[in-house]
């Protein structure tokens, strides 16, 4: 066993953490305040190769493994956990599914400008009454022979307004429930999509996120994403993979709370020693470490999992619930480190704690992500492969 990154993976590290030092710190709490989408970055990151990092270079992409993605993800959310999530739901969620599943066609219109960071993509799954039970799709694509018509509405859709292009689920055929679900790649532009108002979030304020209206638009057929009735399944898969991103992001959200902490507690005096150097705060940084390379561990497994062409549920879900509590225990621990200065945004960990709350709810929430575990240990799966 070698516990050791190759030198492609330390370059895209560094490449990540050097973007995120220099283009994301800069901004990130104006940004946060106002809801100012990071545009500019994002144009940027599609530049670097990020925003198709594990897309085949056949269509534009970097053609990177996932652990590549997510050590990008981690260093990128160290700073701003918008742009983590931003690079997490476009490549994971809308990408990844195109070109695992879509016609040549499809990845030559949609996947290439995708995966050259010229156009956002998002997956619109969640309705307002379909969050953790993901089979109650009342959004639904009728057939209407060379076409399915559009109708519903979906919730809390990351890169909702930005987006070019959406892959939607949606119930074709109820009498079949889950098994008559479709994905279907639509344009913004279309006739019949509305976006909705930016939502007003507690964290990742600079991502931008929306309901979004379908009436009546019309989808071609050559628009489904695999075959007739998988849109269920595959939303599953997506969501399997998806959680190594979002696992990555909590990760990076803890690990750079954690790296702010120990540098202030290194300058910060109280009586007449660096407060790290009192036991109050030490066992709390030492506790911080511990917890985050324990999720570290989890996260890059998942990641080599998926690489290996292994089984990764079980694995991308452990990561995520393990990563998402970390984050959110520790971004707390970060704030008391830092005391009063903590609770004010020019140090960045009360920003980092408001953002940690999130990957507690995507892509599962944490009781989910134990239902899933419990589904897997029931049958037999105690622990993960080594
Ligand atoms: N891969 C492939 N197929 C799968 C699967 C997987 N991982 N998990 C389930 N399925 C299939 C099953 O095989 C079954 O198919 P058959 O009946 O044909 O055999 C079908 O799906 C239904 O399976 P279950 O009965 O197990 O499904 P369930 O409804 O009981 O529960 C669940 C499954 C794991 C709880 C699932 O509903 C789930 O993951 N829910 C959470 C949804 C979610 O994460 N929502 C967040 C929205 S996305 C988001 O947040 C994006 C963003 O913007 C950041």
């Amino acid at each position: 066993m070698e516990f050791k990154l190759s030198e492609e993976h330390l370059a895209v590290r560094e490449a990540a953490k050097d973007f995120a030092e220099t283009r994301l710190l800069e901004g990130v709490i104006e940004r946060d305040n106002n809801r100012v989408h990071p545009t500019e970055q994002v144009k940027e990151m599609g530049a670097l190769g990020f925003m198709g990092i594990m897309t085949s270079p056949q269509y534009g992409g970097s053609g990177m493994d996932t652990l590549s993605y997510a050590l990008a993800i981690e260093e990128i959310a160290k700073i701003d956990a918008s742009a983590a999530v931003i690079m997490s739901a476009h490549n994971s969620l809308c990408l990844w599914a195109i070109e695992a599943y879509g016609t040549e066609e499809q990845k030559h219109k949609y996947l290439s400008p995708l995966a050259k960071g010229l156009a956002l993509g998002c997956f619109c799954l969640s309705e307002p009454e379909a969050g953790s039970d993901a089979t109650m799709q009342r959004t639904t694509a009728i057939d209407k022979g060379d076409h399915y018509l559009l109708n519903g509405v979906k919730n809390w859709i990351t890169n909702g307004g930005q987006s070019e292009y959406q892959l939607v689920i949606a119930q074709t055929d109820p009498e079949k429930k889950h098994r008559g679900i479709n994905a279907l790649i639509i344009e913004k532009n279309w006739q019949g999509v509305t976006i909705g108002p930016k939502e007003d979030k507690l964290g990742i304020r600079s991502s931008d996120t929306h309901a979004i209206n379908y009436t009546d638009v019309k989808v071609p057929k050559a628009n489904r994403l695999g075959a007739d009735g998988f849109g269920f399944k595959l939303a599953m898969q997506i969501l399997e993979g998806g959680r190594i991103g979002i696992a990555a992001q909590a990760l990076g959200i803890a690990a750079g709370a954690y790296e702010r902490s120990v540098a202030y507690a290194q300058e910060r005096k109280a009586f007449g020693k660096p407060i790290a150097e009192h036991q109050a705060i030490a066992f709390k940084l030492a506790d911080m470490a511990v917890d985050i390379e324990a999720a570290r561990m989890l996260v890059y497994r998942a990641a080599f999992l998926k690489d290996q062409k292994q089984d990764y549920g079980y694995a991308s879900a452990m990561a995520k619930l393990k990563a998402s509590e970390v984050a959110m225990k520790h971004t707390i621990e970060a704030v008391q480190i830092h005391g009063g200065n903590g609770y004010v945004k020019e140090y960045h960990v009360e920003r980092m704690m408001r953002d940690a709350k999130i990957t507690q709810i995507y892509e599962g929430t944490s009781e989910i992500h134990k239902i899933i575990l419990a589904r897997n240990i029931l049958k037999g799966e105690l622990a993960l492969p080594l």
